[in-house]
This record gives C-alpha cells, sequence and structure tokens, in this order.
C-alpha cells in the first residue's frame, strides 16, 4: 500500500500491479493458488481474507492512477475531475461561420447604398434561369456539363439554380423602376478543385433608372470590393461575356495562395454589364425609357481572398479547427 500511494507514474504503478496480480508469480496470484493446500474451513477464511486485501489494493491503485493524471492537483480524485466551474476564455465563445458573416456585411454595406434584399428560389425553372435572361436554347452555359437538373414528377422539370441572375427577372416583374436589389443566396454548379464547389453563394446586385451608367456601377462595386475585401484590395476590369448584359465586364482581384513568396493569381471574383434590353422587353420594362447595370459577385472567393484562404474545399466541412481561426 505504501509503495502505491507513493508511486510516481503510470509506469511505475504497473511494475507494482504486475509484482501484485501478474498471472504467472504475482504474489496475490500465488497465495489464491496456494489456498488449494488448505482444508476447507481455514481455506474460506483465507479466502475472504485475500479478496478483501486484492480489493483495497485495486481501489488504492485506480486512485493512484486518477491523481497522476492530473497533474496540477495531486489531491484531485478521479470523480472529481469534470470541472463544472470551468468557463471558455472570451475568445472561445462562437461567431458566425465565415459565410454567413461576409453576408451580414454585404447587406448592410448594400443597405446603406439604398439597396433591397430579395431572396429568391434555389430550385428554379430553366425558363427563368436560362431563357428569360437572354440565353438561347442551344447556349453552352445550358450544357448538362454544368446544370444539375431535377426531375419532377408529373411536373416541369426544374434546375438548382446556377446563378442569382434569375432573382433580376422575378424583382422586375414585380416592382416599377426605378429601384437597385441584390439577391443573396446559393447556387449549384457541376464543378470541383480548389477554386470551385458544386455548391457555392453569390449575391446579385440590380439598378434600374432614367440615367444610370456603367460609371455608376463601377462606383458602387469598388466600393463593395473595398469594404468587403480590404481597402487596398488590388483589382482589375476585364471586358467579359453574358447573353443578359451588354457590355459586360468581369473583375479580377489579386489573390495570394498558398505561396506566399510569389506575387499572387488574379481570382475573377465578378460577372456585370449593363441589362440587356431583351432582358428589360421580357420583364415589360420599356428599355428606351430605363437602362441600368447587374452584377453577380461569388461570395466564397471573396471570402478566400479576405481571409488568405488557400482553397474554397475549407469552408464547407465545418471543422473547429479551421473556423477557430478567424
Ligand atoms: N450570373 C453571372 C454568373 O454567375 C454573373 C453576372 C451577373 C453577370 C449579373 C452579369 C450580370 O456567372
Amino acid at each position: 500500500m505504501e509503495q502505491i500511494e507513493k508511486a510516481q507514474s503510470a509506469a511505475a504503478l504497473s511494475v507494482i500491479e504486475q509484482r501484485l496480480f501478474g498471472r504467472k508469480d504475482g504474489a496475490m496470484t500465488l497465495a489464491m493458488k496456494e489456498l488449494k493446500e488448505l482444508d476447507e474451513s481455514a481455506r474460506k477464511k483465507k479466502a475472504m481474507e485475500l479478496n478483501e486485501k486484492k480489493k483495497k489494493l485495486i481501489d488504492a491503485i485506480e486512485n493512484r492512477k486518477a491523481t497522476l493524471a492530473s497533474p496540477q492537483d495531486a489531491t484531485l480524485r478521479k470523480e472529481d475531475a469534470l470541472d463544472v466551474t470551468l468557463r471558455l476564455p472570451r475568445k472561445e465563445q462562437g461567431h458566425l461561420h465565415l459565410i454567413p458573416e461576409f453576408y451580414a456585411e454585404v447587406e448592410e454595406i448594400f443597405g446603406r447604398m439604398g439597396f433591397d434584399v430579395m431572396e429568391s428560389p434555389e430550385m428554379e425553372t430553366e425558363d427563368l434561369n436560362f431563357t428569360q435572361l437572354n440565353i438561347p436554347e442551344d447556349h453552352p452555359a445550358r450544357d448538362t456539363q454544368d446544370t444539375f437538373w431535377m426531375k419532377m414528377k408529373g411536373k416541369e422539370k426544374k434546375v438548382l439554380r446556377t446563378h442569382t441572375s434569375p432573382g433580376q427577372v422575378r424583382y422586375m416583374r414585380s416592382h416599377k423602376p426605378p429601384f437597385r436589389a441584390i439577391f443573396p443566396g446559393k447556387v449549384y454548379r457541376k464543378d470541383a478543385d480548389a477554386t470551385h464547389s458544386p455548391m457555392f453563394h453569390q449575391f446579385e446586385g440590380l439598378m434600374i433608372g432614367r440615367n444610370v451608367s456603367l460609371a455608376n456601377m463601377k462606383a458602387v462595386m469598388e466600393t463593395a470590393v473595398r469594404e468587403l475585401i480590404s481597402k487596398d484590395a488590388t483589382f482589375r476590369w476585364r471586358t467579359g461575356f453574358f447573353p443578359f448584359t451588354e457590355p459586360s465586364l468581369e473583375m479580377d482581384v489579386r489573390w495570394q495562395g498558398e505561396d506566399k513568396t510569389k506575387e499572387g493569381d488574379w481570382l475573377e471574383i465578378v460577372g456585370c454589364g449593363m441589362v440587356h434590353p431583351n432582358v428589360l422587353r421580357n420583364c415589360n420594362i420599356d428599355p428606351d425609357e430605363w437602362q441600368g447595370f447587374a452584377f453577380g459577385f461569388g461570395v466564397d472567393r471573396m471570402v478566400m481572398i479576405r481571409h488568405q484562404i488557400p482553397s474554397i474545399r475549407l469552408l464547407f466541412p465545418g471543422d473547429l479547427r479551421f473556423l477557430r481561426q478567424f
């Protein structure tokens, strides 16, 4: 008993345990074997004695083990090991995931600039996802490579929207210009690598008025990029093509990937342009009277650039070791 109480490590304890209860030559094991030699009444008495000792020794060993396992308090017993008064330090209290946190800022910034926020369905008709946006039947954007099609029993088949742009059509059909609005939400495409995920996030913007110009568009978008990514973000404008805008532009932002010694790559974060007259007409808005711009920002990529995250795939498993870094 004294040796057990003085043992200074789990290893020392297990040596003692072996000496007492080892299968071949443990002291207790041998004593138990010797019981056979005794006559009936002596055997009973001795067996009870031994069992009692055995129990005491095992308890002592377990207690000592528990004490050794919590070195900050040598008197702490196994049954006391859960400290219910433990409080998490402040910075360990939870926070929103990076994506909803980002969306909250988007709504705040665009709210300040007078934009409405509208949600639009994730399961969309082919008509609104493509046709009404001036994307012809045979346009490559409709290729089954890119789109998840939903078979609907006895109903018109649907698509998981490939962009937030159908929100534009829904909004224009239910509001009278002038107006400005954003449409945040999830979108889906059959794509997967470091910068593509089959589900990702966008927010669409739309502003229609009598004199809304490309210069207005650039001013609004540059304000958003500076507030949402960084006030000294490096970006460039490129011409682009979208069937539903004319002219169309794209914006790339410098992105420092894993290799911090290299100058970063350009990452495309948004497509935009002046709303195509055909789209206005599809929404019963007269293009001779009204004009304006639309854009569709890629949220996940903006979050990656802002926080220097090397792969889009890190954003979705909900791994706390990743999320706690922010
Ligand atoms: N919908 C386009 C995309 O997802 C982006 C875009 C939105 C382009 C609005 C122009 C205007 O790629």
